[in-house]
């Protein structure tokens, strides 16, 4: 006898259906059963950050939290960052892509999911702030100065919490 069962999940601001197993991780339902394959899979041990959505406005580990503990969360992934308009950027994209912050990019959607969460609470965060957010999300090749940079410059312009707050 299966155990799936259809969960009614608030997603980007959207109601959204899919079926789940009880032991399916938010990560995979969001990107197999959802086709949200912004948020990215790395070590699947809660230790890299690459998976990281905002869970009522908190950012979590996607590959530690179970889909059925979701129902009634609010769930923002990367792609609900980004602005109507299609081809705009989320401000923190911006920065990134300004200050050079993303060499491959796999760890792009994890970060800056994690500082749209910090400049909502903090919205003028000092260094020291911005890295301790941070400290949760690796990043194999850009280096943190420049990712601490993005997000320093999104906050400098007033720009971190346009979109999605
Ligand atoms: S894949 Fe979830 S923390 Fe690394
Ligand atoms: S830009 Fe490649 S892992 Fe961070």
């Amino acid at each position: 006898m299966t155990r799936t069962r259809i969960l009614r999940l608030k997603i980007n601001g959207h109601e959204r259906e899919v079926a789940a197993e009880p032991n399916a991780i938010l990560l995979d339902v969001l990107r197999e059963g959802l086709g949200l394959t912004g948020t990215k899979r790395g070590c699947d041990m809660g230790t890299c950050g690459c998976c990281n959505v905002l869970l009522d406005g908190r950012p979590v580990n996607s590959c530690l939290v179970l889909a059925w503990d979701c129902e009634d969360r609010e769930i923002t992934t990367i792609e609900g960052l980004l602005p109507e308009d299609p081809g705009a950027l989320h401000p923190l994209q911006e920065a990134w892509a300004e200050t050079g912050g993303s060499q491959c990019g796999f760890c792009s959607p994890g970060f800056i999911v994690t500082a749209e969460a910090l400049l909502r609470e903090d919205p003028e965060p000092t260094e020291t702030r911005v890295r301790e957010a941070l400290s949760g999300n690796l990043c194999r090749c850009t280096g943190y100065k420049k990712i601490v940079e993005a997000v320093l410059k999104a906050a400098r312009s007033g720009r971190g919490v346009e979109v999605g707050s």
